[in-house]
């Protein structure tokens, strides 16, 4: 489903290597969390895997497509079918919920009765149903997030990219945004979260992808216990 090989990606402006030697392998329908230090190169890791940016070297497929052959007209359709959930919302500042979550149905020339039936489905399950008339600026941290969460998901898209998504949330809403990406997940939707949230990891039997100065670290060897492994690595974290 999304294969890094041999990808660096370094950034112009600073000639500063984010992304070092990435070989990754994500199968369709997995679940994994992307850990890592702040600057450990997370962001820039799903921006790639968005076609919001290009790597410096190396071959990146998503679906099946290698993106360095990707024409730009196909750029926006490739970008439909992943659902990105960013660090920082990306909300329209003038659009109402309603209008900033249903964009991706709009623009896939959804119909008008479908569209308001899904935007109201899933902004009641990330429990915002009746901020949907609200403007962004008037929403907390936490709902804006909430609002990101529910644009990116709105358009079922078979890959779903998440960036921090529970940093503003408290550990209940957490658990409730982890336990509907898990229900994407089950009908076979394929998801890669960027966190911080130790707690949740833990909790979570799934892959745990570690990037330090823009590497992937090693998984842990036939012997170790991978539970071992996560508890370990999590408290690495936690103690940073
Ligand atoms: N647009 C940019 N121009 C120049 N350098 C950048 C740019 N974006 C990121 N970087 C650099 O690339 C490195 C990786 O950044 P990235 O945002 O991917 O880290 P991150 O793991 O997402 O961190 P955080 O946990 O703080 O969000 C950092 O050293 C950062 O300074
Ligand atoms: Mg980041």
């Amino acid at each position: 489903m999304i294969r890094f090989q041999a990808v660096s990606k370094s950034y112009p402006a600073t000639g500063q290597e984010a992304l070092t030697h990435i070989d990754l392998h994500l199968a369709a329908g997995e679940m994994a969390f992307l850990t890592g230090h702040s600057g450990a190169g997370k962001s820039t890791l799903l921006k790639l895997i968005g076609r919001l940016d290009t790597p410096t070297r190396g071959q990146l497929w998503v679906n099946g497509r290698n993106l360095n052959k990707l024409p730009n007209r196909q750029i926006p359709y490739h970008r439909r079918q992943v659902g990105m959930i960013f660090q920082d919302h990306r909300l329209l500042p003038h659009r109402t919920v309603y209008s900033n979550v249903s964009l991706p149905l709009v623009v896939a020339g959804v119909r008008h009765q479908d569209i308001r039936r899904r935007v109201y489905a899933v902004l009641n399950k990330v429990g915002l149903a009746r901020k949907a008339n609200s403007y962004p600026v008037s929403l907390s941290g936490g709902e804006q997030q909430r609002v990101g969460i529910a644009r990116a998901l709105v358009s079922k898209p078979p890959i779903v990219l998440a960036d921090e998504p529970t940093g503003n949330l408290d550990p209940e809403l957490s658990r409730d945004i982890m336990s509907l990406f898990v229900e994407f997940n089950t009908v076979g939707v394929t998801l890669l979260i960027a966190t911080h949230d130790v707690n949740l990891i833990r909790t979570m039997d799934k892959r745990i992808i570690h990037l330090q100065q823009g590497r992937v670290q090693p998984t842990p060897g036939r012997n170790a216990s991978s539970t071992n492994y996560q508890t370990s690595f999590a408290e690495d974290l936690a103690r940073h």
